[in-house]
This record gives C-alpha cells, sequence and structure tokens, in this order.
C-alpha cells in the first residue's frame, strides 16, 4: 500500500514578471482574490487534502509569505477589545502549528525541477505533493484530494491533468496517455511545453502533482530541458516506463490560471460570485455592464 502523503511543496520562488508592476515589491502569491491571497489558496486546500507540512521553495522578497502564516499578536488583541470575533474567526484560518512550514531558499532560477529539487532534504524517502499556487482550481472535493485518493490506488506519480485549447499546448507539459475514459489515465509519454504541430494530445498538466522520491534522484543528475531550465516534467517522464508508472488524473472542477491577468480576474469574479456577502452587489454591477459586452 502507497504511504500517506504528508508533504507538500509550494514552489513560490518566481518573480511574477507577468503582474509587473503589482509584483515589483509584493510577492505575486500574496495577490487577492476576494480577501484572500493565492497562497492561501493553495494552502486551505492542501490541509483539507491531510498535508501536515509544508515546504516553502522561496526567494529574496517572499518574507511576506512567511509572516502571513505567522500570529499577529497586536492585530489579534486589538481585534478582541473591538470584539471584532468574525474577523478574529478568519485570522485564525492562518494559524499554522510551530514547524509545519519550511522555507528553502532557491538561490538561482533554473527552473520548476530544481525548485522541488532545491527541498529534497525535507522531503527525504517518502511521496510528496507539490502545488503550484498559480493554479487555482474551485471543486467540491478539493482537487489535491481528490488526487490523493486516486494515487492510493495506482500508486507511482500522478499529474493533474485537463483538455487545453489545441492552440495552447505550448504553455503546459502535455501527455500523451492510454485514455480509457477514466479519471486516472496511464501516462505513456511527456513533453514540455510542445508547439501545438508537436503535441502528442491537448492533456495538459495542471499544478498539482503526487510524486515518489525517485524522481528527486532523477532530478540531483538532470541535464537542463526547455527553456533552458531544469524541468519537472523530464524527471518524472523519466518514471513512466516503471511500474507503477505515471498517472494523469483528470479531476473533477474548474481551473483557473491565476498566472495571467485574464485568469485572475475571472477567478475573482468567480470566487466573488460564490460569495453570500458579495453576490448580489457584483451581480448586479454585471448585469448592468454595457449589454452589448455581454452579447
Ligand atoms: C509549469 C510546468 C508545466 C505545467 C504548468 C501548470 O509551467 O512546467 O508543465 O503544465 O506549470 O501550470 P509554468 O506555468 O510554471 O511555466
Amino acid at each position: 500500500m502507497p504511504r500517506k502523503v504528508t508533504k507538500a511543496v509550494l514552489p513560490i520562488a518566481g518573480l511574477g514578471t507577468r503582474f509587473l508592476p503589482a509584483t515589483k515589491s509584493m510577492p505575486k502569491e500574496m495577490m487577492t482574490l476576494v480577501d484572500r491571497p493565492l497562497i492561501q489558496y493553495a494552502m486551505d486546500e492542501a490541509r483539507a487534502a491531510g498535508i501536515t507540512d509544508f515546504i516553502f521553495v522561496t526567494a529574496r522578497g517572499k518574507g511576506s509569505l512567511v509572516d502571513y502564516f505567522d500570529r499577529a499578536p497586536e492585530l489579534e488583541s486589538s481585534l478582541k477589545e473591538k470584539g471584532k470575533t468574525d474577523l478574529l474567526d478568519e485570522l485564525a484560518r492562518t494559524d499554522m502549528p510551530s514547524g509545519a512550514i519550511s522555507t528553502i531558499r532557491q538561490q538561482q532560477a533554473k527552473g520548476l525541477g530544481h525548485a522541488v529539487w532545491c527541498a529534497r532534504r525535507l522531503i527525504g524517502d517518502e511521496p510528496f505533493a507539490v502545488i503550484l499556487p498559480d493554479d487555482v482550481i474551485d471543486s467540491e472535493t478539493p482537487c489535491l484530494q481528490q488526487m490523493v485518493d486516486a494515487q492510493a490506488e495506482t500508486g507511482g506519480c500522478m499529474v493533474a491533468a485537463m483538455e487545453v485549447d489545441e492552440s495552447e499546448t505550448s504553455k503546459y507539459g502535455i501527455l500523451d496517455v492510454t485514455d480509457d475514459g477514466s479519471a486516472s489515465v496511464r501516462v505513456s509519454g511527456m513533453v514540455e511545453k510542445p508547439d501545438p504541430s508537436e503535441a502528442p494530445s491537448n492533456l495538459a498538466v495542471i499544478g498539482r502533482y503526487i510524486l515518489t522520491p525517485e524522481v528527486l534522484d532523477v532530478l540531483d543528475h538532470q541535464d537542463p530541458g526547455k527553456g533552458g531550465e531544469i524541468q519537472l516534467t523530464d524527471a518524472i517522464a523519466s518514471q513512466i516506463a516503471g511500474d507503477p508508472g505515471v498517472w494523469g488524473f483528470k479531476f473533477d472542477g474548474r481551473r483557473f490560471d491565476c498566472g495571467s491577468k485574464s485568469g485572475f480576474l475571472q477567478a475573482t469574479v468567480s470566487y466573488g460570485l460564490k460569495r453570500s456577502d458579495l453576490r448580489d452587489d457584483l451581480a448586479e454591477f454585471i448585469r448592468d455592464i454595457d449589454p452589448a459586452l455581454l452579447k
């Protein structure tokens, strides 16, 4: 029986250049969807899936991400004095037990595979999750929980998978699979950001992974791949030939690409409309937008 997954790596060292100038002095993972930063969506999903140890792979200028999950004594006592219990409850959602978050620096931007490899000593010899906070997934059962359940059946490495427009394959890791219609599909090939003309399918890797420690051994010696970076996709692909191999998991849920401005705005509207305190105002505003736009 596969070992329980309790550790998650969150690669958050990126510069967030796509959101400049907003990200000039603020990590992109601190950008807020409604009233919570992206990192909290990722952490909430991980905690719901039973993750207890979080490894932040960070870089200079990312200190506010660690502060965010620390206690805020002055703020807490001021809210207590004012009797603002609802806000105190909200703050409590960001509490983490001592030692639950560890941080590792990725000193050079050498790619996602390198970022994960930087966490190897804290991961040790057990399966682990990787969560890319840019990918926000709205689903009834949290996506990572769905994957933990599925990977307990298949074993091996598992990547979240979703069909994308054929013109967009060069933005993703793309899978070649034997599709039998089930949610977990055996991967027979995997390529990082192929041109549409060379893509084996339009089934893309989304930012949730459950990986076996063998992937870290591969990363120890891996050469740079696409874009001159050490690609996580290549390290996972090395496990395809083995048994239990690599699995794609077609999750249930809606994914927002919060690494793009358009995806971020869509997520903001969608999460805003789900909130009972905002829904009516926001829906009215959308209805009142120039009707020509909504055609
Ligand atoms: C990374 C991975 C890619 C994956 C994507 C999912 O790319 O390298 O394989 O499909 O995340 O969001 P990035 O978006 O960091 O360029």
